[in-house]
């Protein structure tokens, strides 16, 4: 290890406080200038640490200066106490005392956006994980916890809005100032408190609780964005009332606010009673907002709000146990999302992000389990394993247990817990304690990393009447742990018979270990065995089996694994119609498509002509028929047709093979692509046609599912590079109603190769530029659209973009609207030949560790997958690795990803 390079920090060294913070209370003085900060703690002695030490150590950011330090009132000289950088030590402290500091800072400074911050003219926080050390010394840990009182005082007429967490219980002014106190009746650890001064505009709701509590509810945003809020209100009131009905969680204070905020690192912040929210994800309205961008505010709104419980009134102990509450509430938002929309059709853009962002994690230098043993930047770990793979492996806590019996285990949980700081070890007990179960094979979901591959097959014996599966799982190898042992998870299985109808279920009985069977779940139609899969290798004996049936493995995406099974192309178009579980037909859909690529990938690269296998231009067209005849039946769901017809991603193309040949991945999907358009543009045309629909906007699931079936079609009729529908395209562009559909038809304009097409792009894109100059997300789509097109000469427009008077580094929206489109969404050309994207993608990395290392650290993922590529692009990939990690004062954020990597 090189002198002076960060230190791992690891679970097994885990340690209780030595000293307890009762009360905290802060002043805060907000100047033009500077900032000062006047933190009043009562310490006490923690009766449980053994660590036998007298001194107390303080966690601090290397830009605090610090003013004074008192104990009870009295100033400590220089030799009691020492200040090294970012550690406070007070030398032989008291049992029980009262510590005074006063810091000075600068958010006006502050480009990491990591404690407290100025975006644009308002001042506002992000704490977790440790923010709240760059505002004040402090024992900046989770089980830490402690109440809290603040007083925000600053300039009345720039500042008129000054918030924090909890109840307003005071205010005054003196000339220009003005100062608020707020108290916090919960303890709460420190990467929870939240501060906002500004001037803001705000809209106000309440909403009355399970047990008739009132509760006043507010969003503030800058006043040009207060007619985006309403949306955001909605789905407050929605994940409230949803919260109370699944899990039976009340909220508990009397006031509940949002803050929009223009700079954030992240999408929101779960503050006590204060979430702070960037503007992407709380903001929404018509014309300047997607379906996507919809989603995404009902989704992360609900998400903040359950933290309220699994977060904050249960916390974790360490940031080891970051799952614990990011896991369990990302499954939370979830479900809400299901429960407000289409169910299926959440499960498989959950099942689609996993795939996409997790699994690739899981294969790459990085993969870690979702409680990770060691971390140098805890930043570093709020990763789609912690978040997404986290969410399935509660999914799969609540599949065993049945949903019932998963109730009872959280109820146990938030009962039990209520005001600790706890571990996903406690999680786990208290789901076996309610329910008498055993999971004690189950969790090594939290310690192994890497995605286990089943490998199942099926044998149907006539004379017996039975079909076995035979199966089988596997987990690779990742960095630090090369043997895995057998994981319990759910397999979720119905085996359909030649009508297409689940067939009645029995499974026969195990002889020794865990039951095979779990339980078997009935519902309209649908006879599902949960199976209990808990060996390397394992056979499931269907008995009374009448003739040899399709099986409908792991259904719904019962665990979260690569399953592979040996379907004939006929047997996936059969489950495609029939299969009674909505997640698997889209499933053998996306099975089907994978196959028809890889085909054409072979073909490619042979220098063959692509040959379309003609089964999966029927599947397309049997989808597309049913939206025209059941066009205006209420039951038919197009969000779900509109899902079969998307083929699967380049990524997840690329996740599926050792070495991936990004250009012949690329011209594949295109050519299968292609022929679909062909082939079917009269009834692509029909659908299109018959959903288009000038009706005032709606946000409805139903209104969204209409569009997106429109706007897959309205993409497919542009695909062949001689296209005749640009005037088509031109046309939706210039009398859209909603933001959805003017941006489906930029994208498509700005994606097409058509000669037809070039004029039309140039001029929406000015014009689409002037009549959003003002609203920031809008323009953050303009960069985006043309940061991700495929098509040749996209990293010049990047370059060029970067140029542009709208471009900043220091807006991490404005710099992901570049950057990550480019890097993560833009494939063919970010893996160009010549290594330019990876250049590229490292300049900007070099440029942003300075500035913001959290974000410069979470865009260079791409370039840590270099293993998937052939062998020129792995060495320009990892030449550009050590380039950065030659870099003079690298960030431990970015020190830590690039260092693995290499
Ligand atoms: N607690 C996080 C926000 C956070 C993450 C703060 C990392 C500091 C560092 C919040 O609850 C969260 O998870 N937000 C997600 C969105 C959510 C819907 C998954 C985010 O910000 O991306
Ligand atoms: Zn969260």
């Amino acid at each position: 290890m090189k002198e002076g390079q960060p230190k791992a920090i690891e679970l097994k060294d885990y340690q209780v406080p030595a000293y307890l913070i009762d009360s905290t209370e802060l002043h805060v003085e907000i100047n033009d200038d500077v900032t000062l900060v006047t933190t009043t703690l009562i310490v006490r002695k923690n009766p449980e640490s053994t660590a036998g030490t007298s001194d107390l150590v303080l966690d601090g950011g290397k830009e605090l200066v610090t003013r004074s330090v008192k104990i009870d009132d009295r100033d400590l000289s220089s030799n009691e106490y020492g200040e090294e950088p970012e550690v406070l030590t007070l030398f032989d402290v008291p049992d029980n005392f009262t510590l005074r500091t006063q810091v000075a800072i600068k958010p006006q400074d502050n480009t990491a956006l990591e404690g407290l911050y100025k975006s644009g003219d308002m001042y506002c926080t992000q704490c977790e994980a440790e923010g709240f050390r760059n505002i004040t010394w402090y024992l900046d840990r989770p089980d830490v916890m402690s109440k809290y009182r603040t007083t925000i005082d600053a300039n009345k007429s720039q500042y008129p809005i000054l918030l924090s967490n909890g109840n307003d219980v005071a205010r005054g002014e003196s000339g220009e100032r003005h100062w608020v106190t707020w108290e916090d009746p919960f303890m709460k650890p420190a990467y929870l408190f939240a501060l906002v001064a500004g001037d803001l505009q705000h809209i106000e709701d309440s909403f009355t609780t399970m047990s008739g509590r009132e509760v006043k509810l507010q969003i503030f945003t800058e006043s040009h964005n207060i007619d985006k809020c309403d949306y955001a209100m909605l789905s407050l009131k929605n994940s409230m009332k949803w919260d109370e009905e699944a899990y039976g969680r009340e909220y508990d204070l009397d006031i509940f606010m949002i803050v929009a905020v223009e700079s954030f690192n992240m999408g929101a912040m779960e503050n006590k009673g204060l979430n702070i929210f960037n503007t992407s994800c709380v903001l929404a309205r018509a014309d300047t907002t997607t379906d996507l961008g919809y989603q995404r505010v009902e989704a992360v709104v609900g998400h903040e709000y359950f933290h309220n419980w699994s977060g904050n009134r249960v916390t974790c102990r360490d940031w080891f146990q970051l799952s614990l509450k990011e896991g369990f509430t990302v499954l939370r938002d979830q479900q809400f999302s299901a429960a407000m929309g289409s169910p299926t059709v959440c499960r498989i853009n959950d099942v689609a992000r996993l795939r996409g962002a997790q699994f690739p994690e899981d294969a790459g230098p990085m993969a870690h389990p979702i409680r990770p043993d060691a971390y140098i930047e805890i930043n570093n770990f709020y990763t789609a394993t912690v978040y997404e793979k986290g969410a399935e492996v509660v999914h799969m806590i609540r599949t065993l247990l049945g949903a019932d019996n998963f109730r009872k285990g959280t109820d146990l949980y938030f009962d039990r817990h209520d005001g600790q700081a706890v571990t996903t070890e406690e999680f786990v007990k208290a789901m076996e304690d309610a329910n008498g179960a055993d999971l004690s094979q189950f969790r090594l979901w939290y310690s192994q990393a890497g995605t286990p591959v089943l490998v199942i097959d099926g044998e149907y014996d006539a004379g017996a009447g039975t079909y076995t599966l035979n199966a089988a799982q596997q987990c690779p190898a990742t960095p630090g742990q090369a043997d895995k042992q057998a994981n319990h998870m759910p397999l979720c299985v119905g085996l359909l018979d030649s009508a297409g109808q689940d067939m009645p279920l029995t499974v026969r009985a195990g002889s020794d270990g865990v039951s095979p069977l779990a339980y078997i779940e009935n519902a309209d139609g649908q006879q599902t065995a949960v199976l209990n899969f808990t060996q390397a290798q394992q056979q499931f004996v269907f008995e009374g089996v009448t003739e040899k049936p399709v099986p409908s493995l792991l259904r719904g995406f019962s665990a979260p694994v690569k399953l592979s099974f040996d379907y004939s192309r006929d047997e996936l178009m059969f489950l495609m119609s029939f299969d009674a579980d909505g997640f698997n037909r889209w499933e053998a859909s996306q099975r089907l498509a994978v196959q028809v690529i890889q085909e054409v990938v072979g073909q490619i690269q042979q220098g063959e002509k692509p040959q379309v296998d003609a089964r999966l231009i029927t599947a397309c067209q049997n989808n597309l028929d049913q939206a025209v005849e059941r066009n205006l039946d209420s039951t038919f769901d197009k969000a779900m047709i509109a899902e079969m017809l998307v083929l699967p991603s380049e990524t997840y193309l690329a996740e599926l093979v050792e070495v991936a040949d990004v250009d012949a991945i690329h011209s594949a999907r295109e050519a299968v692509r292609d022929a679909i358009a062909r082939q079917l543009s009269g009834v692509l045309l029909a659908v299109y046609k018959l959903n288009q629909d000038d009706k005032a906007f709606e946000p409805s699931a139903t209104e969204c599912a209409r569009r997106s079936l429109k706007n897959v079609a309205l993409a497919y009729l542009m695909q062949p590079d001689d296209t005749e529908m640009v005037p088509l395209c031109v046309a939706q562009y210039k009398s859209a109603n909603c933001m959805t559909d003017t941006s489906a038809a930029i994208r498509a304009l700005v994606n097409s190769a058509a000669p037809a097409a070039q004029l039309a792009k140039e001029e929406a894109l000015t014009q689409f530029y002037h009549r959003w100059v003002e609203e920031a997300l809008v323009i953050d789509q303009w960069f985006s659209v043309q940061a991700s097109s495929p098509l040749p000469g996209a990293l010049d427009k990047v370059k060029a973009l970067l140029e542009h008077s709208a471009f900043s580094m220091k807006n991490p929206n404005r710099l992901r609207s570049v950057v990550v489109a480019f890097a993560f969404q833009n494939n063919v050309n970010f893996h160009s030949k010549d290594g330019a994207g990876y250049t590229f993608l490292a300049d900007m990395v070099i440029g942003l560790n300075s500035i913001n290392p959290l974000v410069a650290a979470r865009i260079l993922s791409p370039l840590t997958r270099w293993r998937k590529y052939d062998a020129a692009r792995q060495e320009l990939m990892k030449a550009q690795l050590q380039r950065i990690l030659e870099t003079p004062e690298l960030s431990k954020d970015v020190f830590e990803v690039v260092s693995k990597s290499v």
